[in-house]
């Protein structure tokens, strides 16, 4: 098929392509040329800003087209409204966060969403979730019953430029005492950015529509296990100390940011984060590879990206995550605390 990509260079987009290709699609990119320009040689780069200047894209026609970077909705709307007559099946990119804070667990597509916001917000670090649930309605709206809505979790693996899931696997990588927080049953979950995009390409192939969650893996998976396939297995000597969140709260620290995956379950609006579900998604062929392999290949990336000093115990210099000195810190303390010395002072 002749496929239409809006984005396709940094993370998820960038996996899309590469899938779409080896399944022997041509492919047209979409964007500004700011992001790896140079990428895909071999495949049509179209260029503009999809905010006001779509004008590339006109008198073009593909078999369909994926928006992989939608997040305002009159943005979403120009694309998906001015491809109407172009496109024969259009996907939108969306996310888990369309779901209300303190969903109950067990989501699926069928579950209630946020309420877009209020006309002309468009803050998207502040209202990421009721901007997509907009987005989503925008699309749905100019390609009736041709639209297929994704709806993934975190999404995990080389090139994510997020640093969450890779803190992680880099920390592990580095051995020594690790700080491991919350619950060690506390149930995580994460999709392979590289499973998404194959299972996506499927999709489109099949001119599938409607609203899929797509989230991994196919088993439950917890913060334990999670931090245990991240193990590299060359025998470096890692010991985790887990840590309870009264205790991660009380030194400040951030969840989700500067300790990635972290959620307090004190907090109910994080009940359902975690426990979306994926059996559509399971139904309708999206496999997962093992976290091992994301693992290994994350820190592959990641190490070839940023080279080998990172991985020394002496720092981690990460987006995402803390630093090892304050890692230490904390570890310090909560050993003080457990021999009955004073907390840290913050
Ligand atoms: N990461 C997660 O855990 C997670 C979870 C749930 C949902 N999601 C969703 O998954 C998607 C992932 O995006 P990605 O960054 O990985 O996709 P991507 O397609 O790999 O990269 C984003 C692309 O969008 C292009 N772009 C950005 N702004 C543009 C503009 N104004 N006009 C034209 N092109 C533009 C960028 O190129 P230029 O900058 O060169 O234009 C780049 O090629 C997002 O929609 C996100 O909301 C992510």
């Amino acid at each position: 098929m002749n496929l239409l990509v809006l984005g396709g260079t940094i993370f998820v987009g960038r996996h899309l392509v590469e899938a779409a290709v080896s399944r022997g699609h041509s492919v047209t990119l979409f964007n500004r040329g700011r992001n790896h320009p140079d990428l895909f040689p071999d495949v049509e780069k179209l260029r503009g800003d999809r905010d006001g200047d779509l004008g590339a894209l006109r008198g073009r026609s593909w078999d369909a087209a994926v928006d992989t970077c939608g997040f305002l909705p009159r943005v979403a709307r120009a694309s998906a409204d001015l491809l109407s007559g172009g496109v024969e099946h259009y996907t939108f990119i969306s996310s888990c966060s369309v779901y209300p804070e303190g969903a109950v667990p067990d989501v699926d597509e069928e579950s209630p969403v946020q309420a877009p916001p209020p006309q002309g917000i468009e803050d998207v670090a502040e209202h990421y979730g009721p901007l997509k649930v907009a987005c989503e309605r925008e699309v749905e709206a100019a390609m009736p019953g041709r639209g297929l809505i994704i709806r993934p979790g975190l999404i995990v693996g080389p090139f994510d430029p997020s640093n969450r899931f890779t803190y992680w696997v880099r920390r592990i990588a580095a051995g020594g005492d690790v700080l491991a927080p919350g619950r060690p049953d506390r149930e995580v979950q994460v999709i392979d950015a590289r499973d998404l995009a194959d299972w996506l390409v499927r999709l489109v192939e099949r001119r599938r529509t409607g609203i899929y969650n797509a989230v991994g893996p196919a088993e439950p998976l917890t913060m334990a296990a999670m931090l245990e396939g991240c193990l590299p297995g060359d025998g470096v000597d890692v010991r985790m100390t887990w840590v309870d969140e009264e205790f991660l709260l009380a030194n400040g620290v951030e969840p989700w940011t500067e300790m990635p995956l972290w959620l307090p379950e004190g907090d109910p609006a994080y009940d359902g984060f975690f426990k979306v579900k994926r059996e559509k998604a399971m139904a309708a062929g999206l496999t997962y590879r093992s976290l091992e392999e994301t693992a290994r290949d994350t820190l592959a990336w990641e190490i070839g990206r940023t080279g080998p000093s990172k991985v020394a115990p002496s720092g981690l210099a990460l987006d995402a995550g803390m630093s090892r000195e304050r890692e230490r810190q904390l570890l310090d303390a909560w050993d003080a605390r457990k021999s009955g010395l004073a907390p840290l002072e913050s």
